[in-house]
């Protein structure tokens, strides 16, 4: 597999372009297969693994199930020093009989140096390493001064506990002040952010925060400007959990609507023509965008994987790529002309 540098500026080290989520390895997907998912993603030559301090506590596991799992199996197949860890803390549970929430209140721990200490360290006993290469902010916490995590992440990565900070789930004015904060305190800034993305879009709604939008990738294409740290996009659900293919798996999060429906068929159109899956044609499409993305793919079986590993040397045309930009940029089919609407 194709690889590419990541870097905030200090540390930098490459990964590959497909990076493996774990967020139901050892609850829903059991030890046996979910080692075979990792053994074949190294196979394929994925380097790149992503876990959290809370996977996967969503669906009643303890938290740790899916770091515990690498631990093991980094401890197993000895290949610590072949693959790069990210992990994630900040939206473990705060109080542990509670359930955590998407919506407030939240139970999240947040992002207060105490808390960003501890769990980093906690992390990296589970995953059985002395040092976790990339560790992301799991959710942006507004609550704590920016300052104040933005300095915990940076005594980390100098005291070499983490090689690359990142902040996940996040607006990109508060990547800009994070980052611009860093400068300020002499510190590393954050050199990756994970949000959600996939080549279908949700309707617009006000707090919505968490997609990767142009605004941050414009942001991450212009970052270096001024001799500054290059900024990475890490994309979670780049296959919305299997929508493009399956009847069974919801267009949820304002993914219903018009234009969706009008992208998957186009991303099946395409698949048919070049000889490809459609989830392959919906990976390639990120991986190979102006402003690449690093695409975190989810799976539950070798047989999904294989199908994503297969998009990872899938190169789309230029007169593909423009077809499937060009379907972004076309209005709804039930939309009305702007006249039509602005006299109406
Ligand atoms: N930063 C964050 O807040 C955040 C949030 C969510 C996820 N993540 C990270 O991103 C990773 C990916 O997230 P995710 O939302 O995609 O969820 P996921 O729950 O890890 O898994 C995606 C699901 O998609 C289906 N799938 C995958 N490949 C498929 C294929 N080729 N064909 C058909 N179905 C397929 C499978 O569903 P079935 O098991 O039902 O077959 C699979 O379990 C996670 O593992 C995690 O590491 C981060």
């Amino acid at each position: 597999m194709r690889t590419r540098t990541i870097s905030n500026g200090r540390t930098s080290f490459d990964v590959s372009t497909i990076c493996l989520g774990t967020m139901n390895l050892g609850t829903r997907v059991d030890e046996a297969t979910s080692f075979a998912i990792l053994d074949r993603f190294v196979e394929g030559g994925g380097t790149f693994i992503d876990t959290a301090n809370n996977y996967n506590a969503w669906i009643g596991g303890h938290g740790r199930d899916s770091e515990d799992l690498i631990g093991r199996w980094l401890a197993d197949r000895g290949l610590r020093d072949h693959v790069r860890i990210a992990t994630k803390i900040g939206a473990a549970k705060q109080d542990p009989a509670l359930p955590l929430s998407n919506t407030a209140p939240t139970n999240f721990e947040g992002l207060s140096a105490e808390v960003v200490h501890r769990q980093t360290r906690a992390s990296a006993r589970h995953l059985g390493v002395d040092r976790l290469d990339v560790l992301y902010g799991h959710v942006d916490d507004r609550e704590t001064p920016l300052a104040e995590t933005v300095g915990a992440f940076g005594a980390l990565q100098d005291e070499g506990l983490v090689g690359i900070a990142g902040i996940s789930n996040v607006a990109t004015w508060r990547v800009v002040e994070a980052r611009e904060e860093a400068l300020r305190q002499g510190v590393a800034p954050y050199g990756l952010v994970q949000n959600q993305y996939s080549y279908i879009y949700p309707a617009p709604r006000a707090g919505r925060l968490n997609f990767v939008s142009h605004d941050l990738l414009d942001y991450a294409d212009a970052a270096t400007a001024d001799g500054r740290a290059p900024l990475a996009i890490t994309a979670y659900s780049p296959l919305h959990q299997g929508a493009f293919t399956r009847g069974d798996k919801p267009l949820w999060g304002g993914m219903d609507h018009p234009s969706t429906h009008a992208r998957i068929a186009l991303v099946h159109e395409i698949a048919r023509e070049i000889g490809a899956t459609p989830n392959q044609v919906a990976l390639a499409w990120l991986l190979g965008a102006e402003v690449p993305v690093i695409p975190v793919v989810g799976v539950s079986s070798v047989a999904q994987l294989d199908e994503s590993l297969g998009a990872a040397e899938l190169v789309l045309g230029p007169e593909v790529r423009a077809r499937l930009d060009a379907e972004t940029d076309a209005a709804p089919a039930n939309a009305k002309p702007l006249e039509a609407t602005a006299a109406a």
